[in-house]
């Protein structure tokens, strides 16, 4: 049975790829230190090792045991980084340096590593699809970390032959993504209040667009990403090609739940990307995968699962 490493698994998108995989057979162990992950999301099956992704003694006991790592511990809110620049930057990039050096295994042969990047490497973009050579000019500190993870995922696949797949993801929503601080997914914060019946708030003139895409969807695009693996350091977006503007997302959530809750408006955040919407091409040709979950399809699944 082989055995993997989810770190972060204990988060939003890692709980729903530890469920897959355990369902398809494999071991699992997952690295998380509870800062926004929550054990109750965990299946029991796994193995959990509360402990932080920057620990290199841990990560190098840890990773022996295992055949891959799927890295998704990250402090992953856009805002939280603009808040703490330094105490982001040492989990999202020198996290991922620490999970790629232990990964190189002196001696045996380097696992390969999964590891989440994200929409945010491209910042401000035109209102049309993007592919993945469009060209990268991340707007907050959390965009240039991934971006660096993606540089340094180059390096270790030039000088220490780790076989590696980056997936920048665009926005991922669905259940278990925790609403209750401030800087999680617009999707949880609204459908949280709109259930609640409470107001929820649009921040800047809500014409800003995002590329909303299903947990479920993620998660085939993940374990499919384990085959694409290699020394070349392949990225691929992962996102549908659908485009939602954050106004229109609260009229269509209010739709989907048949409740109408208030409407306020505040400035825009800082770093706040206007458009994003991904060309999911290049995975489909090489992954054969498309996201098959509609936006309305899953906010009725995300509505019945509070
Ligand atoms: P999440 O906050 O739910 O999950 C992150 C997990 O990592 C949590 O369980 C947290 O406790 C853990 N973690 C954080 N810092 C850690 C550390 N130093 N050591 C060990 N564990 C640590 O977020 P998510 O939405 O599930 O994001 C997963 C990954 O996907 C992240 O890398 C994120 O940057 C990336 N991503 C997410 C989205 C999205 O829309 N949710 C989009 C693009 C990229
Ligand atoms: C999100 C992800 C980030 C990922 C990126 C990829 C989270 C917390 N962040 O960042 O990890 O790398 O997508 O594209 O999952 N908004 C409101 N009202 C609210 C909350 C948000 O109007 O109450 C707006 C924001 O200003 C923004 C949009 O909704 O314009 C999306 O915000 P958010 O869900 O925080 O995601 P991103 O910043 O796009």
């Amino acid at each position: 049975m082989k055995t993997m490493l989810v770190t972060g698994g204990c988060g939003f998108i890692g709980s729903h790829l530890v469920d897959v995989l355990i369902d398809q057979g494999y071991q699992v162990i997952v690295l998380d230190d509870l800062s926004t992950g929550r054990e109750y999301n965990l299946n029991d099956q796994a193995e959990l090792i509360v402990g932080n992704i920057t620990n290199s003694t841990l990560v190098n006991s840890i990773i022996k045991e295992t055949d891959a790592c799927f890295h998704l511990a990250a402090i992953a809110s856009t805002q939280s980084s603009n808040q703490d620049w330094v105490g982001t930057h040492q989990v999202n990039l020198t996290g991922t340096i620490n999970i790629f050096n232990v990964a190189r295994r002196t001696g045996k042969r380097p696992i390969p590593v999964i590891y989440a990047s994200s929409a945010a490497v491209y910042g401000n973009t035109e209102e049309n699809l993007i592919d993945e050579s469009y060209p990268k000019q991340p707007l907050t500190a959390y965009g240039a970390d991934k971006l660096g993870c993606e540089l340094h995922a180059k390096v270790a696949g030039n000088i220490d032959g780790v076989p590696t797949c980056g997936l920048r993801f665009f926005n991922v929503y669905g259940p278990r993504q925790d609403p209750s601080s401030p800087y999680s997914g617009v999707i949880s914060i609204f459908a949280n209040r709109i259930l609640s019946n409470q107001s929820i708030t649009i921040f800047g003139d809500g014409n800003q667009t995002r590329d909303f895409i299903f947990v479920s969807d993620v998660v085939r695009y993940l374990i499919a990403a384990l085959n694409q693996a290699t020394t070349e350091a392949p990225v691929f977006n992962v996102c549908t090609g659908e485009r939602i503007s954050i106004h229109e997302l609260a009229q269509t959530a209010m739709n989907v739940a048949e409740q109408v809750v208030p409407i306020l408006h505040q400035d825009p955040r800082e770093g706040d990307i206007r458009y994003s919407i991904g060309n999911p091409k290049a995975a489909k040709d090489n992954f054969n995968i498309t996201a098959n979950i509609t936006l309305q399809e899953g906010l009725s699944q995300l509505f019945k699962s509070f």
